[in-house]
């Protein structure tokens, strides 16, 4: 069982306190830290938001949420967590707001003690980032000891991206700004530098030489969930390929970095990054696919179609739910191997898997077609784990039929333990300051770069949106386009 280390006590602003994000992750993640024993009771946890809530409404309303969250519920230990709380109602984009009342909550006569963290959660639309921080600012809040955290989306392309960066860092140090990227919090992805970097067996197989491709899936059988506003103006690629999807290609190729030491980690992502090929308008045509789901199934139940889910002027909506793209690193280590990376909403299930598919044996000893290459598959989400392929002679006489079985290590199998969710490790990290698992401004500023090219290159040539029934892989396109490689998805199967 792992043993959790207290944090140093600190205290938390949630802009935006009672939205979503504050209520299914950010209040839940709290309370089961302070349920492990890693909070001190002298933390102040106090939302801020414009709804017109008291104290009581407020801790009512958090109750709710850390409720459903929680599966070892007592009234006795809520009470104590309760006293943490607080609430204010605040236009944190106003520069006279009562921010002296925010201060006197804080109870500190000076805020600057340089051993309590003083965190500004910023649970916002990114379009107030800026100007919240010019607030905090004006009312000398951005002390040395304030940390910044900033949700994703950061922009929508570069430029948007530049300017936020630009607004916060003029009020914040860059090494007290904590972007998110939920995904880096998920334990099965840090296990991916555990995978990489604590074990012999694989750095000298970890490139070109061995490795025919790489497969990065992240599908959900979701869709809008509510959304549809903001997704409907993001699609695919913004929403899930330019921080989850890039941040686990990054992880699988970077060059080890000499320390885990924040800086260390994110220099060598960025330059994973920076190597991507970019597309033109023939690349784009031929290794990219653009989907949007019609009406089909979510399990046994029928669902509508995107379309059928937005707004009736919405209706003629190009945004794409599903993509899938062919790229690669064009460096020493990676040079010739491509990258598959896919996702989508409303697709057949929830899944999350990094397919390494390695080269076939040089030799066909055993006959040209008998066995398939090794595969090694890390599943990120549900059912965490790894399977390492093997082949093996299937035992019996009557000639030497070779299988491929995998090398099953699965978490649930070996620990007993509850996952934390990814947010509970962010915002401890937040806490001690450590910004290894967060995103660096160029690191996010390089990401809206390619991005920036493929969506521009998309719309140069026009590419078709492609659709797909819910409840199935996508488009047909998207098996194309690893089958005119001579290649084909990996589907779960064994
Ligand atoms: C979010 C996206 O960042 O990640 C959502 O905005 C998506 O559209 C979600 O559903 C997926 O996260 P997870 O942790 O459920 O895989």
């Amino acid at each position: 069982m792992a043993k959790f280390i207290p944090v140093d006590p600190f205290d938390i602003i949630i802009f935006g306190g009672t939205g979503d994000l504050s209520r299914r992750k950010l209040l839940p993640a709290l309370f089961h830290r302070f349920l492990d024993g890693q909070l001190d009771s002298s933390n102040r946890i106090i939302a801020a938001a414009r709804s017109d809530l008291d104290r009581t409404a407020f801790i009512e309303m958090a109750e709710n949420a850390c409720r459903k969250a929680s599966k070892s519920w007592t009234d006795e230990n809520w009470a104590k967590f309760a006293k943490m709380l607080d609430y204010i109602k605040i236009d944190a984009t106003d520069e006279d707001a009562d921010w002296a009342h925010l201060k006197s909550l804080l109870g500190h006569t000076e805020m600057t003690d340089p051993k309590r963290p003083l965190i500004y959660y910023l649970a916002t639309t990114p379009l107030i980032y800026v100007a919240i921080c010019e607030a905090l600012g004006k009312a000398e809040m951005n002390t040395p000891n304030a940390r910044l955290v900033l949700e994703k989306p950061i922009g929508k392309d570069l430029k948007s991206a530049q300017d936020i960066n630009a607004g916060v860092g003029a009020i914040f140090p860059e090494n007290s700004i904590f972007r998110i990227d939920h995904y880096l919090g998920k334990e099965t992805v840090q296990n991916l530098l555990v995978l990489r970097f604590a074990n012999t067996l694989f750095e000298p197989i970890w490139s070109r030489n061995s490795i025919d491709h790489v497969q990065i899936t992240v599908s959900e059988d979701i869709g809008l969930e509510g959304r549809a506003d903001y997704y409907d103006r993001s699609g695919a690629v913004r929403d899930m390929v330019q921080n989850h999807l890039l941040q686990l290609l990054c992880l699988t190729a970077m060059e080890p970095p000499n320390s885990l030491d924040g800086d260390e980690v994110r220099t060598e992502k960025i330059k994973v990054l920076n190597a991507l090929k970019r597309f033109d308008a023939n690349t784009v045509r031929t290794q990219t696919v653009r989907g949007q789901y019609i009406a089909g199934m979510n399990g046994t139940a029928p669902v509508k179609s995107y379309l059928d889910t937005l707004s009736p002027e919405r209706q003629d909506s190009q945004t794409e739910t599903f993509v899938a793209i062919k790229t690669e690193i064009q460096n020493w280590r990676w040079a010739g191997v491509p990258f598959y990376l896919r996702t989508g909403k409303r697709m057949d299930a929830r899944r999350s898997e990094i397919v390494i598919q390695f080269k076939p044996t040089p030799h066909p000893l055993f006959g040209q077609a008998a066995h398939p290459p090794n595969r090694l598959v890390i599943r990120l989400q549900p059912d965490e784990g790894m399977n390492l392929f093997m082949q093996i002679k299937e035992p019996g006489p009557g000639g030497l039929h070779i299988k491929s079985l995998p090398l099953n290590l699965s978490y649930a199998d070996n620990f007993t333990v509850r996952y934390p969710d990814a947010y509970e490790r962010l915002l401890m990290d937040v806490v001690r300051g450590n910004l290894a698992l967060f995103m660096r401004r160029d690191e996010v500023e390089s990401a809206w770069k390619w991005v920036d090219n493929l969506l521009g290159a998309w719309k140069e040539t026009d590419q078709p949106l492609e659709t797909y029934a819910a409840g199935t892989q996508g488009p047909l396109q998207s098996a194309m386009l690893l089958d005119r490689d001579g290649r084909e998805w990996w589907e779960g199967d064994i």
